[in-house]
């Protein structure tokens, strides 16, 4: 890969889009290495959590990359659209827990993978935004449709139609951040979320995370049968058979399915 290095510490993989000379803008290039490296890890047993995160202290990621853009025809802004979206669409439905290490700008295309991914955790000079009507487009990898679900339609409205940028206190205060800490501490605190997600039970975890993603599409009474449905499925597992046995014999439990 030429943009994207993945480097896998069991039972975490982190994942870094690596092209820090232009703020870790997204070209098409990068998008495919990002939806081949996250359908790798899918199918790795051993990694529960993956972290996204961009090389150097300044960017997570830029934006689609506009000296790519600039030439684009329709044909091929709609490509670029099914690329970023394959990448969202893996980030946000692959059975581990995905979060974005947020360490710097999160703009456009960048902020679009963050929204995507389970879990926000931004660095204190991470600033969030989608710049793209000001640049003649709108936000074509999900951030229209995910923007408001994270956030709520008012605030997303705002912040797509003035391109404002938010720092990461603010992102925070509204919920696009789940925590905000120095960035020289990101990574860690980063790792210790996946590694307290990964000593849950696995297969457990990605069926919440199953659950809750079909939330945001069904409605209540569908999403609510699909819970009961995985429930049941749960009860039937051996991972479920040990956590609560653990429980009951005040020893904790040992894990195994996946
Ligand atoms: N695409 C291509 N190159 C980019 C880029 C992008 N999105 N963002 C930054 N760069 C490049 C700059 O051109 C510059 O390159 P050179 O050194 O070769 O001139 C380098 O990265 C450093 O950037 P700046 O000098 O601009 O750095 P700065 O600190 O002054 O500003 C910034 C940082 C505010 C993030 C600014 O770079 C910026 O506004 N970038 C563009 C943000 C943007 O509009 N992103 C949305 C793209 S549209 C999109 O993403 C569409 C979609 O959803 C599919």
């Amino acid at each position: 890969m030429k943009y994207v290095k993945l480097s896998i510490q069991e039972p975490v993989a982190v994942v870094t889009i690596d092209r820090p000379d232009c703020l870790n803008a997204l070209n098409s290039q990068v998008f495919r290495e990002i939806s081949a490296t996250l359908q790798e890890v899918e199918a790795n047993d051993q990694v529960r959590v993956v972290i996204l995160t961009g090389a150097g202290d300044k960017a997570f990621a830029a934006g689609a990359d506009i000296a790519q853009m600039v030439h684009e025809n329709g044909k091929q802004g709609k490509e670029l659209a099914l690329l970023t979206h394959q990448a969202g669409d893996l980030l946000e439905n692959i059975r581990q827990v995905t979060i974005a290490a947020v360490n710097g700008y999160a703009l456009g295309g960048g902020c679009e993978l963050a929204l995507a991914c389970d879990i926000r955790i931004a660095s204190e000079n991470a600033h969030f935004g989608l710049p793209e009507v000001g640049l003649g487009i709108l936000p074509g990898g999900g951030g229209t449709q995910r923007l408001s679900r994270i956030i709520g339609v008012g605030r997303a409205k705002e912040l797509i139609f003035t391109c404002d940028q938010v720092d990461a206190q603010e992102a925070y205060r509204i919920g696009l951040a789940n925590h905000v800490v120095p960035q020289e501490e990101l990574m860690d605190a980063c790792m210790a979320m996946a590694k307290k997600i990964a000593s849950k039970a696995s297969f457990a975890v990605t069926m919440a995370k199953n659950a809750i993603n079909v939330s945001m599409s069904a409605d209540m009474k569908s999403g609510c049968s699909k819970e009961q449905d995985l429930l049941g499925l749960l009860f039937a597992t051996q991972d479920k058979q040990e956590g609560m046995t653990a429980f009951l014999e005040r020893r904790k439990p040992n894990f195994t399915e996946f």
